[in-house]
């Protein structure tokens, strides 16, 4: 695709829904109540809003500025900042197939639970349920690829809607499905917060929610998990935000969109927080148990702990319907933004057209995903993938993008004045000095800690060869992939002369 028939959104408002709809997804309902409470409850709130405020706005608006500015995907912006950081762009896609081909299996669990609310299909043990009856789970991690039919066949529906949304094109496609989803999820977030928090028992989940646990907070691993929070959940350091804003019109306020989507996808993420603590207080109050022995299933806890409570609440059977019908529709328009790195990226390099794109690429990823995790053994590859390639892809990813573009290339302050031209917030000093010596330094430090305490443990006690297959293979294979795909020589695609590399 060349620059003169780019795809654009059609409306500010439109481009900042699919904005928030990728920010918000799985990682604000699924994942951050149960890796908030792993790492020390209403301590690693600290963590979090450190991480939000001196790494993910300003990382989101340095992104939004690339994206905009070059109105490229990742591999073609990071070239035009020079030839070998192209690598870097490369690296985000890399880390966007590894993240969407686990991504979509959870929407297809979402989707099978909405369902099975209806009924309470999971009767009365619904851990058994889970990880026997619906996953299929064996006893021990294993690379075994024996089929479960009932997470396959939804699976692959979840890749036909979400191809099927991306062939239809930015604004057609991907603008739409956020302006009628977005408004949806909403709706039905709100309600099913407001019937968690008036659940009898509520304040006791909420207490254990928000009582820190200060020993954490000098961990260096609660401090990674809260950057890895950050940049998941805001859709950065994987390409996500470089891409949706090369889609915008020239005179786009960028700053001010970052700082809308950061709120609203923290807001989100909070408000998913107290909902989910709120239902688990309701259940321990009903249990007579304490609330920490309910909310230590870490993955499963959406999966287990819920249909616990919907199958003890007056019309649990709604309450279930909204909360795993909002987990399939958060996750989804998400899935949409992963993907769309991965075709966006390639059609700009290779010239390749959309529909053709969407079929290669993105028909690529969907046959990894459906070949790797509807499995037997595919829940521990998915809990492994996720927490390595977070840590040790987006995280260092991000990092090494601060880096090379604050230092190497000095970028931060073209990049900038570029975002001021056209934004009614202004950024000067404090976001060049938060981005480029706050960023790299707490995440350099913090990184390296987690680092020991990773060698020293093995993470979920699982063995060394899992972990080193299925974690730093999958983690490092990314990098390699980027490195690879940075080398080869594209002819066709957007092109880029030498003069319009910077260096
Ligand atoms: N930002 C997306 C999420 O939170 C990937 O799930």
């Amino acid at each position: 695709m060349h620059a003169e028939h780019r795809e654009q959104w059609g409306t500010r408002a439109g481009f900042l829904l699919a904005a928030i709809g990728s920010a918000v997804g799985l990682g604000n309902i699924w994942r951050f109540p149960y890796i908030a409470y792993e790492n020390g409850g209403g301590a690693f709130l600290v963590p979090y809003l450190a991480a939000l405020l001196t790494a993910g706005i300003p990382l989101l608006i340095m992104e939004y500025s690339l994206g905009h500015k070059y109105r490229s995907t990742p591999p073609t912006a990071f070239l035009r900042l020079s030839r070998p950081a192209q690598a870097i762009g490369w690296w985000q896609v890399a880390i966007c197939f590894v993240i969407a081909a686990y991504y979509a299996v959870i929407i297809a669990w979402s989707f099978v639970y909405t369902g099975f609310s209806v009924n309470k299909a999971w009767g009365d043990d619904p851990e058994t349920f889970l990880f026997s009856d619906f996953l299929q789970a064996s006893d021990a991690p294993t690379m075994d690829l024996s089929y479960v039919g009932g997470i396959l066949v939804p699976l692959i529906v979840v890749w036909l809607i979400t191809l099927g949304v991306l062939a239809a094109g930015v604004r057609r496609g991907i603008e739409r499905a956020n302006k009628i989803f977005i408004p949806l999820l909403l709706v039905m977030f709100l309600a099913l917060v407001i019937r968690a928090v008036t659940l009898p028992g509520a304040t006791e989940g909420l207490n254990a929610f928000f009582t820190p646990d200060w020993s954490s907070i000098t961990d260096g691993s609660v401090w990674v998990a809260a950057y890895g929070q950050i940049f998941f959940s805001l859709s950065i350091g994987f390409g996500i935000m470089i891409t949706y804003s090369s889609y915008l019109r020239r005179r786009s306020d960028l700053s001010g969109s970052a700082m809308v989507a950061g709120l609203a996808n923290s807001s989100f993420e909070l408000l998913a927080g107290i909902g989910v603590f709120a239902t688990i207080g309701f259940m321990a109050a009903n249990a007579g148990v304490p609330v920490g022995e309910l909310a230590t299933s870490g993955i499963g806890l959406a999966f287990v702990a819920f249909p616990q409570i919907i199958s003890n609440m007056p019309a649990g059977e709604l309450f279930g319907v909204l909360f795993f019908g909002s987990l399939a529709i958060a996750g989804l328009t998400s899935l949409i933004s992963i993907v769309q790195v991965l075709v966006g990226s390639v059609a700009d390099r290779t010239g390749l057209r959309r529909i053709p794109a969407v079929l290669i690429v993105g028909g690529a990823t969907a046959l990894v995903s459906i070949i790797l995790f509807p499995t037997t053994g595919g829940v521990y590859l998915l809990d492994v993938v996720d927490r390595f390639i977070n840590q040790y892809g987006i995280v260092v990813a991000a990092l090494v993008s601060v880096i090379v573009v604050a230092w190497l290339l000095r970028q931060l302050k073209p990049l900038g004045d570029h975002a001021n031209e056209t934004s009614a917030i202004k950024l000067g000093l404090l976001w060049r000095v938060t981005l480029g010596v706050v960023t790299p330094v707490v995440l350099g430090v913090m990184l390296w800690d987690s680092l020991r305490t990773e060698l020293a443990e093995n993470y979920e006690g699982y063995p060394d060869s899992f972990l080193l297959g299925a974690g730093w293979c999958v983690a490092l294979g990314a990098l390699v992939l980027g490195v690879v795909l940075s080398l080869v020589p594209w002819k066709r695609g957007q092109q880029v002369t030498e003069e319009e590399v910077q260096r």
